[in-house]
């Protein structure tokens, strides 16, 4: 199928914007990919094998999870494990109903298999996110594997108060997610990244904390770090919410940084306002997951995110230490089969190094 797709269907989508194919896509995966047999041909050709891996105290069928910003209002759950993933993570859902930056506001470089995008949070919020899920697992479409929130801030809301907008939407959604992230490292909320600082971090993360233990706790909460702080503050904001009791950090969100553009169609994405994402970001996701991986690996996991397009891009964010994986950009360039073809290289990694699992294979690059 990665075929038909790079044959027929990806240039039928490159003669429309960034964002109308991402509609098309997800209107098909919101009709066609819910339906019993929709989901039983999707199944049939984007089947991902079995590469087990305990993470949160959960089994994942393998390690490798759809990122957050491509199912904003989780409107196609059920599709996303047919396709082959192991886990989804639906949003940024804030507080608040958004409309997001105008359009145009997602651009692609096929060159640099890159997108940059400003699309700004744009999401039905918490209240009509939660009634849907809420009517999807009564209608007996709740997926099978574990479901991951990402939550943002909204943008009204100062971060003086960012704190209870975080709680307040993981309230909402507590009973429709098995683990909650919080973003604090989208470029494309005015100040946001400014709640990576470890008194407003530590706040937010304390909050969420307390609100958990209402709800009755056990499920994890994980921090995303942007990979345009430094070292020492991307260790400082780590310290910050480890010690306010975050179980887990996602590494990494989209960056401001641009590489030297390779030809002209470049040249202008690249001068688009908003972070970028995909093959770019490969090495400093890299960097950044060996960075936590060293420093507070042996406390808490790391999901992996930045750049993973292939069984090598994706061994390397294990290696380097995350226990799970993520991707976006890589479902634009390359369709589903992505999925089952990082799935079966990494098994073949795996079986190669005489593992006996692909726990062994975290952090096994590091000195
Ligand atoms: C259009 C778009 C929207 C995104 N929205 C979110 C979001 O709402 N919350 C978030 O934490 N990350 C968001 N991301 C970042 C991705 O989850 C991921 O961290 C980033 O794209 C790097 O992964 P990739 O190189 O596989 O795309 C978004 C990315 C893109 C391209």
């Amino acid at each position: 199928m990665g075929l038909p797709y790079s044959v027929f269907v990806r240039p039928m989508l490159s003669f429309v914007d960034s964002e109308t194919a991402h509609s098309i896509s997800m209107r098909a995966l919101s009709g066609f990919g819910q339906s019993r047999v929709g989901q039983r041909i999707l199944s049939t050709v984007y089947n991902s094998p079995e590469l087990p891996i305990h993470v949160f105290g959960r089994l994942f069928h393998h390690p490798l999870g759809l990122a957050a910003g491509f199912d904003k209002g989780a409107e196609a759950l059920s599709a996303w494990p047919s396709l082959g993933f192991s886990w989804i993570e639906y949003g940024g859902v804030t507080r608040f109903p958004q409309e997001g930056n105008p359009k145009p506001r997602m651009f692609r470089s096929n060159k640099h298999g890159a997108l940059v995008n400003r699309m700004g949070f744009n999401n039905p919020g918490a209240t009509e996110v939660r009634d849907r899920l809420i009517e999807r697992r009564a209608s007996g479409k709740w997926p099978k594997t574990p479901v991951a929130a990402n939550i943002g801030r909204s943008k009204k809301t100062p971060n003086e108060s960012a704190a209870s907008d975080y709680s307040q939407t993981l309230e909402m959604l507590w009973n429709h997610a098995d683990m909650f992230v919080l973003n604090i490292s989208s470029p494309n909320t005015p100040g946001l990244r400014d709640l990576a600082d470890a008194d407003y971090l530590s706040s937010i993360v304390t909050e969420c904390r307390l609100m958990a233990e209402r709800k009755g706790g056990g499920k994890p909460l994980l921090v995303k770090v942007s990979p345009d702080a430094s070292n020492e503050e991307i260790l400082s904001s780590a310290h910050s919410a480890l010690r306010s009791g975050a179980d887990g950090l996602v590494a990494i969100n989209t960056s401001m940084h641009r590489p030297v553009p390779r030809n002209a169609a470049s040249r202008g994405v690249f001068a688009e306002a908003g972070g970028i994402s995909g093959r770019p970001l490969q090495n400093r996701s890299k960097e950044v997951i060996s960075l936590l991986y060293s420093e507070v690996g042996d406390s808490i996991p790391i999901v992996g995110v930045g750049g993973i397009e292939s069984p090598d891009t994706a061994w390397e964010a294990i290696t380097s230490g995350a226990s799970l994986i993520q991707l976006y950009s890589a479902l634009v360039f390359r369709g589903p089969s992505v999925v089952s073809t990082i799935v079966r290289g990494l098994k073949k990694k795996v079986k190669q190094h005489g593992f006996v699992g692909l726990e062994e294979a975290v952090g096994y690059e590091m000195p």
